[in-house]
């Protein structure tokens, strides 16, 4: 710890002697956010905190990654294995300066009122959905994930999906668990010389572009934005020069308006005959119906009554069911689904949606509970990274990487700037904020500074000098 030195006219308010951390962070109340730009408070003396009062609780059992980074810190650092529902979470929100979650943890407008010192919240997963992050980001809350920590997982994964199926692993293991003894090559085959299409050439899609390659497999790939090519792969310029040029077609695009549905059965169909397809990406990307269905009748639809719609549903699944069994596409591996269910158990049946029932009893598909990413590597990466992350915001304002506010970062203060201060305001995007926040620094000999906004709110990091570490909002 530095000694703390002023930075503002001495207060005519006692100042406490060890002041929480959250009286710098919360210089400006929450309640009064949205109706003045400075409420109403007694001039602040700026102190370096004591990294031991800042007070983090870690849900959903964080990897120890995390944890070890920040108790390394001098954090107060509360561990559960479980999430923590409605009053117990907003009992423990009171009071922290960081929450870390998983998914399972719903932080809701109605929660983050309580959270009365909240800083930072660290989303240990790579989703933010169960987050209301405009809201956070209105309370001056900045939000951590972690979006690409698992591609490596998932693009492993892909790959094993690509030899099972050429080899009819899945079906051959189920009959072998069933006591049944059947040799055979029918319709099993080598990887190497095959075409691998990607849809998506992102973290994901590129990572997996590098492994086929190295298997012997040559690559393909289609997406919206022209990309360097990795190794020998080749961009095409159509989703349906891919499709039709490709063996196996594997789908690494985000869900978006655009990708819903990309594949259903037009584009099936339009896939080479005895082609695979594989899904790791979201759910609705592909239209699930399509695996099995025909084409349906073309009627009006508004003059179907509910229970005819119904009929022609089940008589399409059945025929269906012979489409893919007739062998155009010769298998299918799914991780993710339209619907999944929000807790482990016997979920996956006609309860959660018709088709759950209707693909589990096709021939040659893989079926995984959307378990791309999950594995201990990719657990380890997202605990260091959230962990730098929050770090970094909480030591030096950093929100390089944040989910729901716009990025600043000044670079790290070094030793030989001991006496520098780091002042990190976020307000409501509105004109003559800056102005007066200049008239308070303006005097201060300010060394760097940076601002920027996203929609509502904005952020501004200013090192003005004296001091380790300061922020206020
Ligand atoms: N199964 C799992 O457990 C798991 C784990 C991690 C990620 N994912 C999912 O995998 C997907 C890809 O993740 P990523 O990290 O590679 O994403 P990314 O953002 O790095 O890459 C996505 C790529 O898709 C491209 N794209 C967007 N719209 C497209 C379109 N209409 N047609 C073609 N290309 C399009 C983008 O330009 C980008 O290059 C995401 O949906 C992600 O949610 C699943």
């Amino acid at each position: 710890m530095t000694i703390p030195r002023d930075i503002v006219s001495p207060p005519k308010t006692a100042v406490p002697s060890s002041p929480s951390p959250s009286s710098f962070f919360n210089a400006g109340t929450s309640p009064s956010y949205g109706t003045s730009y400075f409420p109403p408070a007694p001039e602040k003396q700026l102190k370096p905190f004591n990294t031991g009062d800042i007070k983090i609780l870690l849900l959903e059992d964080i990897n120890r990654t995390a944890r070890e980074l920040l108790q390394k810190e001098g954090y107060q650092v509360e561990f559960h294995t479980s999430s923590l529902q409605d009053i117990d979470l907003i009992e423990k929100i009171r009071d922290v300066h960081v929450i870390g979650i998983r998914s399972k943890t719903k932080l809701t407008a109605s929660v983050l009122d309580h959270a009365e010192n909240l800083l930072a919240i660290g989303c240990f997963c790579i989703g933010t959905d169960q987050v209301d992050l405009e809201y956070a980001a209105k309370r001056g809350v900045t939000v951590f994930n972690s979006p690409f920590s698992n591609s490596r997982s998932v693009a492993e994964l892909v790959i094993a999906e690509v030899i099972m199926l050429a080899r009819r692993i899945g079906d051959k293991s189920m009959e072998m668990h069933s006591g049944t003894w059947q040799k055979g090559s029918a319709r099993c085959r080598e990887i190497r010389g095959k075409v691998l299409g990607i849809i998506g050439y992102g973290h994901i899609g590129s990572q997996l572009s590098v492994l086929a390659e190295s298997v012997g497999m040559s690559v393909l790939f289609y997406d919206v934005v022209p990309l360097m090519a990795i190794g020998k792969a080749r961009q095409v310029k159509s989703l349906s020069e891919l499709l039709v040029s490709s063996d196996f077609v594997t789908l690494h695009v985000p869900e978006t308006h655009e990708t819903r549905d990309l594949i259903g059965r037009t584009e099936l169909m339009a896939m080479k005959e005895g082609s695979y397809l594989i899904n790791a990406s979201r759910g609705r990307v592909v239209d699930l119906q399509a695996l099995w269905y025909e084409p349906p009748l073309i009627i009006d639809q508004p003059v179907l009554s509910d229970v005819l719609i119904a009929n022609l549903c089940l008589e399409n699944i059945y025929m269906c069911s012979e489409a893919m069994r007739s062998g155009h596409l010769a298998g299918a591996a799914l991780d993710v689904f339209p619907r999944e269910p929000s807790a482990d158990g016997p979920y996956f049946n006609k309860d959660l949606a018709r088709w759950a029932t209707e693909i589990r009893n096709l021939p040659n598909i893989i079926l995984t509970p959307h378990i791309g990413g999950s594995t201990e590597e990719a657990q380890e990466a997202i605990g260091a990274e959230v962990g730098e992350a929050l770090l970094g915001y909480i030591n030096f304002g950093c929100t390089i990487g944040a989910a729901n506010m716009p990025e600043v970062a000044l670079r790290s203060i070094t030793v030989a700037e001991e006496s520098h201060l780091r002042v990190i305001f976020i307000h409501q995007n509105r004109p003559g904020v800056l102005r007066q926040v200049n008239d308070i620094l303006g005097d201060h000999n300010v060394d760097k500074q940076m601002s920027d906004s996203r929609g509502d709110v904005s952020i501004r990091a200013q090192e003005p000098l004296l001091a380790r570490l300061a922020c206020s909002r």
